[in-house]
């Protein structure tokens, strides 16, 4: 967003008066400046650095070991390359669980030394309390229900869940709940898209859907995923809008040969 070719950051209230008119958000994850920076200039509307990075980035199985300094030091990476988009950083596993306070000192420590705008956490009303107040102390915070991977282990695996009545009425309960909590949006992950819709018709504030339908009033993507890198499992959800892991092979391999037959540098390359 520009005026006057001065950037104006986009704002919580800017995201939240989309779905009031009806305009879809758009939310990709980055961990890095050079991606940020990419994703700016094409005007992304919010960029979250997700703990997804412990997974696509650090190699890890789950999302559980990542830590608020590996958090912290990707968001600062991706705050210096974003100046437009509204920056999320997701809140690691046990940074906010144990306690209200640590969970508020941790949130606070994304505005103050990594220059995200918002944090997002995952659960519903368990966590109302912390939601109320990482909020009153005017920190936004994007809620994120259905499959929380930072769970993973007591719902049993990557899969989607909510398919029973009483389940799905509880997670209609937990968005209303987290919207009067003060959350300005939630991220719905692997929804049936009926109970999606109805989610996303019962709050006034934004849902941002990851396998969850059209209906929702936004969409989020892990980047490594959509550019096709990460290649190891590809979940339903995942459109692959490139297929970066084979041109960064093909790229790779061209370099390797040139290189041991002196192909590369040519005279083009080298200084005379
Ligand atoms: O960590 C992450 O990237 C996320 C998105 C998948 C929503 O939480």
């Amino acid at each position: 967003m520009s005026t006057q070719n001065k950037i104006v950051r986009k704002t919580t209230a800017d995201i939240k008066k989309m779905k009031a008119a009806g305009e879809k958000i758009t939310v990709l994850t980055a961990y890095d400046y050079a991606m940020s920076s990419i994703m700016d200039e094409c005007d992304i509307d919010i960029i979250l650095v997700g703990d997804s990075l412990g997974m696509v980035v650090l190699g890890y199985d789950t999302t559980l070991p990542v830590t608020m300094e590996d958090m912290l030091r990707h968001t600062k990476a991706v705050a210096r390359g974003a100046h437009s988009a509204l920056i999320v950083a997701d809140m690691p596993f046990l940074s906010y669980q144990i306690s209200v306070t640590a969970a508020l000192t941790n949130a606070g420590q994304f505005l103050q030394e990594a220059n995200a705008q918002a944090v997002k956490l995952e659960g519903g009303r368990e966590y109302a309390d912390v939601v109320r107040k990482i909020t009153s102390a005017g920190i936004p915070v994007m809620a994120h229900l259905g499959l929380t991977p930072q769970s993973i282990h007591q719902i049993g695996g990557f899969k989607v869940q909510w398919k029973k009545e009483d389940a799905a009425r509880r997670i209609i309960e937990d968005a209303k709940i987290m919207e009067e909590s003060g959350a300005f949006s939630v991220v719905l992950e692997c929804i049936p898209v009926g109970l999606a819709s109805e989610i996303t018709q019962s709050i006034t504030i934004p849902t941002i859907g990851i396998g969850a339908g059209v209906n929702c009033d936004g969409q989020v993507l892990v980047i490594n995923d959509m550019l096709g890198i990460y290649d190891k499992f590809t979940p339903k959800h995942v459109k692959k809008y490139a297929s970066l892991n084979s041109e960064i092979k093909k790229a790779v391999k061209t370099y390797i040969e040139e290189v041991k037959h002196g192909e590369f540098p040519d005279s083009e390359h080298s200084f005379k």
